[in-house]
């Protein structure tokens, strides 16, 4: 790979080794900064900040190895490559221990420099790259809790039950949250540091679903080059999540019902008897206890996968929730498409207020990220939503024979109230949670007269 040029410390009380390592990084393109001794090695990484560095494990004052400690005890995660001379070597493993990535041993071949320097670089850029990743990922799939009572106490049953290893079953429509809540049970659980392994069922035909899930044998089938491990093995101390599970064939029903009981299996074509230890979330949007009574699913299965189960209510039923997760769409949205939308309007959210959404959760965000990308900053209005949305009547009464307004009033108490509660009536804190100005918000406890 060509060197980008990056900046590269070498710290060294001895100036022959110096002026070797300087001409050979800088024929090799990078940047070098001098340091004579310790004391100066961390001065210069502090006001500098290089890409990397090589510390004399010997240095007069501070020694290479409590450079390196001071370094990470300031949270400077740069490669770090100690220089180590003979009789040095047991320092170089304590340091490798303290967080040094590799170390060279005076007197050193040029083209071993330049090999050490590309993998710790390397490294680097991979680290980062996981790192953003695994940032990105968080944002993914961050479960926004709600403002209504019902959302609440189904996290805390989603928390109470992640301590346990109880396999749950998530019902819901399609885009109520299922597998954001499996990802959350996984994070809540012990298992959060092992993989999370999701297998959707429906789509695949039956032979896909069935290696993807036991795995197969070189030789079970034509193709099958090589053993190929399945999921349920992958996913070892991990937590499997069954997507879609009321779709399967009763062939692999059967297989899974055994996994189930024993927590074992064979791969496809093979004899070996495999066991693990995986946690089990399954989730579907069917009735499936009208699927066992017309037989599509067995009912033995189904009380398998019946252990905890929890039902994620539909958007429609739990509206109070919709200006919170909005406010929250408005600004993952915005962030990603660099626009600083920071509101909506009130005519724009009793539109949202209005609405049925079929499609949930999913749904919203969806209306959410297109007016994000359409409007024009700081605020959503109702033109930036699709007709769809606009085109339910917000004035007219609402099916339970409250007027609209009413209901919006009822709606703002509950959200508020909600948040109180949970600040211990805090109004200051509250409104940090709602995204309000604290003037504002003491406004809106005074006219709805909230308690
Ligand atoms: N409480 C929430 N906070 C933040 N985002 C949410 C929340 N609930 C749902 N979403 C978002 O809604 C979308 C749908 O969620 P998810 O994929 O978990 O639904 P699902 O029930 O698995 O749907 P399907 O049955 O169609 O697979 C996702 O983009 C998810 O991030
Ligand atoms: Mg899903």
């Amino acid at each position: 790979m060509e060197p980008a040029g990056e900046t590269i410390l070498v710290a060294d009380d001895d100036v022959f080794i110096q002026e070797a390592l300087m001409d050979r990084l800088q024929s090799l393109g990078y940047h070098v900064l001098q340091a004579m001794d310790g004391i100066q090695a961390v001065e210069m990484i502090e006001r500098h900040d290089p890409h990397m560095a090589f510390l004399d494990i010997e240095m007069p004052g501070m020694k290479g190895i409590d450079v390196l400690r001071e370094i990470r005890r300031r949270e400077k995660d740069l490669p770090v490559i100690m220089i180590t001379a003979y009789g040095t070597i047991d320092l170089a493993v304590k340091a490798m221990k303290d967080g040094a990535c590799d170390f060279i041993s005076k007197p050193f071949k040029g083209s071993h420099v330049s090999l050490i320097v590309q993998k710790a670089l390397e490294q680097q850029r991979l680290r980062r790259e996981v790192q953003i990743l695994a940032e990105e990922v968080d944002k993914r799939y961050h479960l926004v809790p709600g403002a209504s009572r019902k959302f609440e106490s189904l996290l805390g049953a989603a928390k109470k039950v992640a301590a346990s290893n109880s396999t749950v079953l998530l019902l819901g429509e399609s885009g109520t949250g299922k597998e954001l809540f499996a990802r959350a049970i996984h994070n809540w659980s012990e298992r959060k540091d092992r993989p999370f392994v999701a297998i959707n069922c429906v789509g695949l035909s039956k032979e896909l679903l069935e290696s993807e899930l036991f795995g197969y044998e070189r030789g079970a089938f034509t193709g099958a080059q090589q053993r190929k491990r399945g999921k349920l093995e992958l996913a070892q101390s991990g937590t499997v999540f069954l997507d879609e599970i009321g779709d399967i064939s009763q062939e692999i029903q059967t297989k899974l019902l055994r996994f189930l009981q024993e927590r074992e299996f064979e791969r496809v074509g093979g004899t070996e008897v495999i066991r693990v230890d995986v946690r089990i979330i399954a989730a579907t949007n069917r009735d499936l206890e009208k699927a066992v009574q017309t037989g599509q699913v067995r009912a033995d299965l189904y009380y398998r996968l019946n252990v905890v189960p929890i039902a994620l209510p539909p958007l429609r039923e739990r509206k109070e929730d919709i200006p919170v997760l909005v406010r929250y769409f408005i600004q993952r949205f915005g962030q990603e498409s660099k626009k600083n939308f920071t509101d909506v309007s009130g005519a724009a959210l009793e539109k949202l207020l209005a609405n049925d959404w079929p499609g949930n959760v999913r749904e919203l965000a969806n209306v959410v990220e297109r007016a994000v990308v359409l409007g024009q900053p700081p605020t959503i209005h109702v033109d930036d939503l699709p007709e769809t949305v606009v085109s339910v009547k917000t004035d007219s009464r609402t099916p339970d024979g409250m007027p609209y307004y009413e209901m919006i009033d009822d709606f703002r108490r509950q959200v508020i109230t909600a948040a109180l509660t949970r600040t211990q009536g805090n109004q200051a804190a509250a409104a940090k949670i709602l995204g309000l100005q604290r003037t504002y918000l003491s406004r809106l406890v005074k006219s709805l007269g909230v308690r």
